[in-house]
C-alpha cells in the first residue's frame, strides 16, 4: 500500500508517494528529476551516490525512503549558488580531481557534509571520510590534493 512522506530537498518541501520499499536514490533520480546523485555499485561500498540528510553524508543506495519524513536532503543540485560553484567544487576542478567525474557527486557531497560539520578537519578526517569512496580515474592524488584545498578556501 502507498503512502506518503515528506521532507525537503535542497531548501524545497517534497511530497512523494512511496510502496515502502524503495531507498532513497530511486526517489531522487526517478521521482523528482535529481540526476546528479549517481548510481554506481548500489550496495554500499563506492560512495557514488552520497548525499547529506540533517547535516550528514549518507548513502542514498541503502536509505530507506520510510526513515525520510522531515529530514533535510542536500544533493549535488543544491550546493551551488547559481553558476557560483561552492569552494569543494571549485578546489577539486582546481586539483585536476575531476576527470570523468562519475564519482564526484559523492565525494563532493562528502566533503561539503565534514567542512559543514568541521571547517578546519583534520587530515586523518578527510582521509576517512574520502576512504568511503571509489574512483576508477584518478589515482586519487588530485582528489587528496582538491580536499585540502577546499579546506583553505573555506578557512580563509
Ligand atoms: S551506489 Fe551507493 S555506495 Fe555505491
Ligand atoms: S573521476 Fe572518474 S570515477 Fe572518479
Amino acid at each position: 500500500m502507498s503512502e506518503k512522506i515528506t521532507f525537503t530537498v535542497n531548501g524545497t518541501p517534497r511530497t512523494v508517494d512511496i510502496d515502502g520499499g524503495e531507498k532513497l536514490i530511486f526517489i531522487l533520480r526517478e521521482k523528482l528529476g535529481l540526476t546528479g546523485t549517481k548510481r554506481g555499485c548500489d550496495d554500499a561500498s563506492c560512495g557514488a551516490c552520497v548525499v547529506v540528510i540533517d547535516g550528514k553524508a549518507v548513502k542514498s543506495c541503502v536509505f530507506p525512503v520510510k526513515k525520510l519524513e522531515g529530514k533535510e536532503v542536500v544533493t549535488i543540485e543544491g550546493v551551488s549558488e547559481g553558476t557560483k560553484l561552492h569552494p569543494v567544487q571549485k578546489a577539486l576542478i582546481e586539483a585536476g580531481a575531476v576527470q570523468c567525474g562519475y564519482c564526484m557527486p559523492g565525494i563532493v557531497m562528502e566533503l561539503y557534509a565534514l567542512f559543514n560539520r568541521e571547517p578546519g578537519a583534520s587530515d586523518q578526517a578527510i582521509r576517512d571520510a574520502l576512504d568511503l569512496h571509489l574512483c576508477r580515474c584518478t589515482g586519487y592524488e588530485a582528489i587528496w590534493e582538491g580536499a585540502l584545498l577546499a579546506r583553505k578556501y573555506l578557512a580563509g
